[in-house]
């Protein structure tokens, strides 16, 4: 019997486990119902009196002991997990929860639209489905002028010309409608959808939205239409980026131009993005013709200002580098995602 007590109290001082699971096992093995200790126990019930003297002191000794130990492991347990607990640091930043996506086209209207904001203009919209006099007539449009025709316009109503029913092939309809309402001086932008009836290729599709620019006002010069869009441009594509105007025709502007800016993504030295021309194209613009001031009720010769509208596509194009125009409206969520934002 003493041979036993010795030789567990050796394997007890020898065990060190911190599990938990190790020490449930230790605990059953000794302490048990049916453990080692409790068959000492039984074991003491048979042996002699003399015996019992002797070992009745040393068994409760080793008992004591025993439980002892388990209750010092245990408690080096719970201090263990304590610990473990108070690493949590609350004023860690929480995990954030991913939200959906801004659509591409959005982000850079958005973007396009603050720009504006910050140098007074307002925002206005019209409506998609246009009659003749707001998307032609009013803009100059001669009667026999080829974006009239059935090839690029949508008709939704195709009556004897003048009244037309179409959605709209520009948002340059949007200025015709706010000089009708209004009174000068105006800064507005307008955002908007527009349609031509194309095929539809990783270059063209039969809609698309433009950001349309108005600004009326006396004694407004091209200088001031430059130096506007100028501004814009430095401000949308970082210091730094250069303009060039070409002469253009529209007819409701005169002069009209077409205005490029340094390739975005080679900065000017030449890729496939550009053509290897280091130029791209973003807007049309131009001196508001007096006929169309006139056709809206404004005094021409009182008042003069400058147009300008521009393709979202093409500038968020040049933004991410897309070459399709398809991506924009196949909601392929593996192209949504990357526009991402997460929300805290
Ligand atoms: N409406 C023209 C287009 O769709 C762009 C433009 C707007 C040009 C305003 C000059 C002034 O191409």
């Amino acid at each position: 019997m003493q041979d036993k007590i010795d030789q567990y109290t050796a394997e007890i001082k020898a065990f060190t486990s911190a599990k938990a699971d190790e020490l449930e096992a230790f605990r059953i093995k000794y302490l048990g119902t049916k453990g080692l200790i409790k068959e000492l126990f039984e074991q003491f019930k048979t042996v002699g009196t003399e015996e019992k003297r002797v070992f009745g002191k040393v068994l409760n000794e080793f008992k004591q002991f025993a439980e002892a130990r388990y209750n010092e492991l245990k408690d080096s347990i719970d201090s263990t997990v304590t610990t473990e607990e108070t690493k949590l640091d609350l004023t860690l930043p929480g995990e954030g929860v991913t939200a959906g996506s801004r659509h591409p086209l959005s982000l850079v209207r958005n973007e396009i639209i603050d720009i504006f904001k910050r140098l007074g203009f307002v925002v206005a919209e019209g409506p998609d489905i246009e009659d003749d006099w707001h998307n032609f007539s009013a803009l100059n449009f001669p009667e026999e002028h080829p974006a009239r025709d059935m090839q690029d316009t949508f008709f939704i109503k195709k009556n004897s010309g003048t009244d037309d029913i179409a959605l709209r092939t520009h948002t340059s309809s949007v200025q015709v409608r706010m000089m009708e309402n209004g009174k000068p001086p105006f800064r507005a932008i307008m955002p908007g959808r527009v349609y031509r009836n194309e095929a539809i290729s990783a270059r063209a599709h039969c809609f698309f939205h433009q950001v349309e620019g108005l600004y009326i006002d006396e004694n407004v010069s091209f200088a001031d239409l430059k130096q506007t869009l100028y501004h814009f441009v430095q401000e949308l594509y970082g210091e730094g980026t250069k303009v060039r105007f070409r002469p253009s025709y529209f007819p409701f502007t005169e002069p009209s131009a077409e205005m490029d800016v340094s390739c975005t993504i080679c900065k000017g030295a030449g890729c496939n993005m550009c053509k290897y021309s280091g130029w791209v194209e973003i807007l049309g613009c131009g001196m508001v013709d007096p006929n169309v001031l006139e056709n809206c009720g404004i005094d021409s010769k009182k008042y003069t200002g400058f147009a300008f509208g521009m393709g979202i596509e093409r500038i968020t194009n040049l933004k991410y580098v897309i070459r399709d125009l398809r991506l924009f409206s196949e909601n392929d969520v593996r192209f949504l995602e990357q526009f991402k934002t997460e929300i805290i």
